[in-house]
């Protein structure tokens, strides 16, 4: 039997050992925390250090158990750079009375420091340090969206408000037109006339291209849509040495539900770069432009081919920014509309181009099934 004093030892010891194991088992948690911590107890004593500090003051965690923080400061292998950011946190702790500083490191990585002392801790100073990139690369890209988005829509203001003294000018040049064409001068009325629909055109496509449009749909079937581009685009592609060749599969169905009107504007778009990249070879240069589009699995595949002038990738990488033309008259609107209109469907648009030989475009849509497709058109 046991006596008593061996029953309270025993229960004594079996204490101990449990505060130990929880000891043991947040000390660990500690250790492998993915902040950085240290502590210093009221006599300025660093009593823990764990494993990602050590790691990030690049020191071995036993070196600095028991310094004080001159000490550290003088550790041998302390970097300078280290050296002088713990003097400054140490100087804006204690005089301004700091609690949150922020660091960058010399490889663009932000730091978010906390340092926690006075009741809560019994007279201990905690610092912890924290790898914050991820939230302020975060923070930057909304604060930059934001910004994005405020200039489009200032953007879209201006440019719908240079509309209106625009027009007074076209009118008033008209009326003007009569003593010009007296003086000899009508080149000149001619000239800011074009002049003015240019920029009026350029107004225009940017509005269109800034109004994110939701598609207004209907089925139709891709052979049909595409049948009515050519027809659009024949005669102008004959006066400009050209040739287009509609190609499709035979009994397939390739049926779609779609903005019309916007996917005709992304074809012609295409078109009309095609027939201006042609123009840009020689005059001999017979021009030929491939349409074709097949299925396959819930897609549908639309290839515009053309044996134009081609692009290098340098430019093949810009071809879908706003605003980006290698052309005099050009505005750089037409692709990056395109892009958005082809996004706004669920496709998608791809290029694939050489210099002097030509230049792909493969546009994918996704297929919707051509008997539910008509009943719901119908509804
Ligand atoms: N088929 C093509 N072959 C060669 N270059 C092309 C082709 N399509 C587009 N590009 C290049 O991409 C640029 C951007 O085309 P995009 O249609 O967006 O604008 P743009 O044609 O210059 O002007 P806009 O369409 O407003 O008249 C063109 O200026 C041209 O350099
Ligand atoms: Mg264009």
């Amino acid at each position: 039997m046991l006596s008593e004093f061996q029953k309270t030892l025993l229960q004594s010891v079996k204490a101990f050992q449990s505060t130990q194991l929880v000891k043991n088992k947040y000390e660990n948690v500690l250790q492998h925390l993915d902040s950085g911590i240290i502590l210093f107890d009221s006599e300025g004593v660093l009593t823990f250090v764990n494993v990602e500090m050590a790691k990030l003051m690049e020191l071995p965690r036993q070196s600095l158990i028991g310094c004080n923080l001159l000490q550290m400061l003088r550790h041998p292998h302390l970097s300078r750079y280290l050296k002088r950011k713990v003097i400054r946190i140490y100087r804006e702790t204690f005089l301004y009375g700091k609690k949150f500083h922020e660091l960058v490191d010399e490889y663009g990585r932000n730091w978010l420091i906390t340092i926690t002392y006075g009741d809560q801790m019994d007279g201990d100073f905690l610092l912890s340090v924290k790898d914050v990139s991820d939230y302020k690369r975060i923070e930057q890209t909304a604060y930059h969206n934001d910004k994005l988005a405020m200039l489009g829509k200032i953007s879209a203001a201006i440019a719908h408000e240079i509309r209106n003294p625009l027009t007074s000018i076209r009118g008033f040049i008209q009326l003007l037109r009569p003593h010009l064409i007296q003086l000899g001068r009508d080149e000149y009325a001619r000239i800011i006339l074009a002049e003015i629909d240019r920029a009026n055109d350029i107004i225009h496509e940017f509005l269109n291209s800034s109004k994110p449009s939701a598609p207004l749909k209907s089925v139709i079937d891709i052979p049909t849509l595409l049948g009515e581009v050519v027809l659009l685009t024949e005669s102008e592609a004959l006066m400009k040495n050209c040739e287009i060749v509609l190609s499709l599969p035979e009994d397939s169905s390739m049926t779609v539900s779609i903005d019309t009107k916007q996917i005709k504007q992304v074809l012609l778009n295409i078109i009309k770069n095609a027939m201006e990249a042609i123009e840009e070879m020689d005059a001999e240069h017979r021009g030929m432009i491939d349409i074709s589009a097949h299925s396959e699995g819930e897609l549908v595949y639309i290839t515009i081919r053309d044996n134009g002038n081609g692009m290098d990738q340098n430019l093949m990488n810009r071809l879908f920014d706003p605003f980006f033309t290698t052309k005099e008259k050009g505005t750089g609107l037409g692709l990056s509309v395109s892009y958005r209109i082809i996004k706004n469907h669920r496709g998608h648009i791809s290029v694939d181009s050489t210099k002097g030989i030509g230049t792909v475009f493969e546009i994918t849509l996704p297929m919707v099934d051509s008997k539910s497709a008509v009943v719901g058109a119908s509804q």
